[in-house]
């Protein structure tokens, strides 16, 4: 079984400025890695090279042994949940219709598509009878990330992309959410990639920790390690946490 992910000294640039250097790493099946770093430090950048929003311009990426520009980018992205801060619903959609999104591209039969759309609004705490017909507009944020997960979740991807989902929170539902988070890693064993700068949220849902500063990856460690690091930016986010 190849690495879900792997990056083998991956670099991107533009127009001559690395915003990420030399990034070699590798992520097994089932685990989360939490990318930590300062706004500005390459997280986004990193988390787009796995999907090929964004291609290297030195070194490879692979996911699931084929390296992402050999890869057909729509089967690629379609096999691939992407939540966001913005989570990026559909604002004319129902709740029912953002969820069903990708298995209606991929031509899932509609008693399918809805049996599925239902258990994923209920997995992540939404009741079908009540959330289903709604428009995003007519959620709390807290709910629209909800919708966020159950649309990234709908297709049975093998590997979850997440970057700082929760950031726009109120810190009471973030907690909340950033719980019942951890509990969905548990039931469902899927590979997570999730960007945050808060290392609170890093340690609450990671497995291992990945510290990024200025486009460099310093360490990848488990999280107990990662109180033993010997490096200044470890030790900046750790007085934070304190
Ligand atoms: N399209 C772009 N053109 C030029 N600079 C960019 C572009 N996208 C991001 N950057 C810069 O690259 C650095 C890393 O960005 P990003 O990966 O978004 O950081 P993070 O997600 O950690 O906040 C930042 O300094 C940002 O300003
Ligand atoms: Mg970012």
């Amino acid at each position: 079984m190849p690495n879900i992910v792997e990056f083998r000294n991956v670099g991107y640039a533009i127009n001559g400025r690395a915003l990420v250097e030399n990034i070699s790493f590798s992520i097994e099946s089932g685990e989360t890695v939490v990318l930590l770093g300062r706004s500005g430090s390459g997280k986004t950048t990193t988390l787009k090279l796995i999907n090929r929003l964004l291609e290297p311009t030195s070194g490879g990426v692979f996911v699931e042994g084929k390296k992402t520009t050999n890869w057909d980018p729509i089967r690629l992205r379609r096999r691939i949940g992407y939540v966001i801060q913005e989570v990026g619903l559909f604002p004319h959609f129902t709740v029912h219709r953002n969820v069903a999104l990708v298995p209606s591209l991929e031509s899932w039969p509609p008693d399918k598509i809805d049996s599925r759309v239902r258990d994923m609004l209920t997995l992540v705490g939404l009741e079908p009878s009540r959330f289903a017909g709604r428009l995003p507009r007519e959620l709390s944020g807290g709910q629209r990330q909800r919708v966020g997960v159950a649309r990234a979740l709908a297709a049975d991807p093998s590997l979850l992309l997440l970057d700082e989902p929760f950031g726009g929170l109120d810190p009471v539902t973030r907690s909340e959410i950033q719980k019942e988070f951890r509990g969905l890693q548990r039931r469902l064993g899927k590979t997570m990639v999730f960007v945050t700068h808060d290392v609170r949220e890093a340690f609450i849902l990671g497995d291992r920790i990945g510290l990024i500063k200025d486009g460099n990856l310093i360490a990848l460690v488990g999280v107990k390690d990662f109180h033993n690091l010997d490096h200044p930016e470890a030790r900046a986010f750790l007085e934070s946490y304190a």
